[in-house]
């Protein structure tokens, strides 16, 4: 029987499916497990369940030492796992893709009709108890029908946006590290262009790419003055994608119209700037958050740590 870490509360459903081969140490608190527990907790485990809260780095490898086969992330985005120090040390970290796609793109294009029809103001204002009274010119938004969305990192999510974005009948341009399939680009008639262009000529710039150091602030100052004045952002990705203190002062001065965020630089911390904006919508990170999705996540977790124990393949290896 080997001895698996559970950093956090996960669907019973996959705790369960642990238990029946092994030996299980669940995090059950009601605060996130601090990191002073996450390293007692995982010295001799041989297997980690990890959350994108927790930073799998040397030091936690060191603390859970020579015993450790797995790391299986709970999440498609791994920017907090180490995966090179985890293959120096022939440890196999794994994530979640695939199972919480359309969870997030349907919170993309929820964060994109919020931020163009200005539904957190309109919410905010009613529940301010506010006088308001319906008016030709009240609370104006701007409508998606021939608008060009700019999907930034074309993998699975970028592509069940665009997939909605061509049912509200929005045109796609994408910016990407390789082409999509060109069965996919032409049901998306989808055309892919470089980043510059895509700023300049996109109505709403959605970020799916994953978070590394090569994207780390790719949306800065330069990149927000060239889109319209008219665009709107929006980012489900990863925080530090953009630069918050710039995405602050371009909404303030109206250098773009409105952003929607489901994520944040500094998570769980928001920049005060836009906590005083009426111009951005501002999520807590709900990308995954559906029962369905985040029991799938955890069930594929499960098994990706249930085969490397049993000295399988697992499902979803992370692959550099
Ligand atoms: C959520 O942010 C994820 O990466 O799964």
């Amino acid at each position: 029987m080997s001895r698996i870490l559970v950093t956090g509360r996960i669907p019973d459903a996959a705790v369960e499916r642990l238990r029946a081969e092994h030996d299980v140490d669940a995090w059950t608190g009601a605060e996130s497990i601090g990191r002073d527990q996450l390293l007692r907790r995982a010295a001799g485990s041989d297997a980690v369940v990890s959350l994108l809260t927790d930073r799998i780095d040397r030091e936690l490898l060191d603390a859970a030492g020579p015993r450790l086969k797995v790391v299986a992330n709970v999440a498609v985005g791994y920017d907090n796992i180490d995966v090179a120090a985890c293959s120096e040390r022939g440890v196999v970290a794994t994530n979640t893709p695939g199972v919480l796609t359309e969870a997030t793109a349907d919170i993309a294009f929820a964060l994109i009709l919020m931020a163009t029809r200005r539904l957190g103001e309109g919410e905010r204002l009613i529940r301010s108890g506010d006088a308001w009274k319906w008016g030709m010119s009240f609370l104006l938004g701007t409508g998606l029908q021939g608008k060009t969305l700019g999907v930034v990192g074309m993998g699975g999510i970028g592509r069940a946006t665009a997939r909605r974005a061509r049912a509200f009948g929005m045109d796609v341009v994408y910016q990407s590290r390789s082409a999509v399939d060109p069965g996919v680009a032409a049901e998306l008639d989808a055309r892919r262009v470089e980043l510059d262009e895509l700023l300049e000529i996109a109505d709403v710039v959605s970020l799916h790419c994953p978070y590394s150091p090569a994207t780390h602030h790719l949306i800065g100052a330069r990149q927000l003055a060239a889109m319209k004045p008219s665009a709107v952002l929006v980012n489900t990705a990863r925080g530090p994608i953009v630069d918050e203190d710039a995405l602050a002062t371009a909404l303030d001065e109206r250098v773009i119209a409105s952003a929607g965020l489901d994520v944040y630089e500094h998570e769980p911390r928001v920049h005060p700037a836009l906590l005083r904006l009426q111009n951005v919508v501002l999520l807590p990170h709900l990308g995954s958050a559906t029962v369905e999705t985040r029991t799938a996540m955890a069930t594929l977790a499960a098994d990706n740590v249930l085969a490397v124990l049993r000295g399988d393949q697992p499902p979803t290896p992370i692959t550099r």
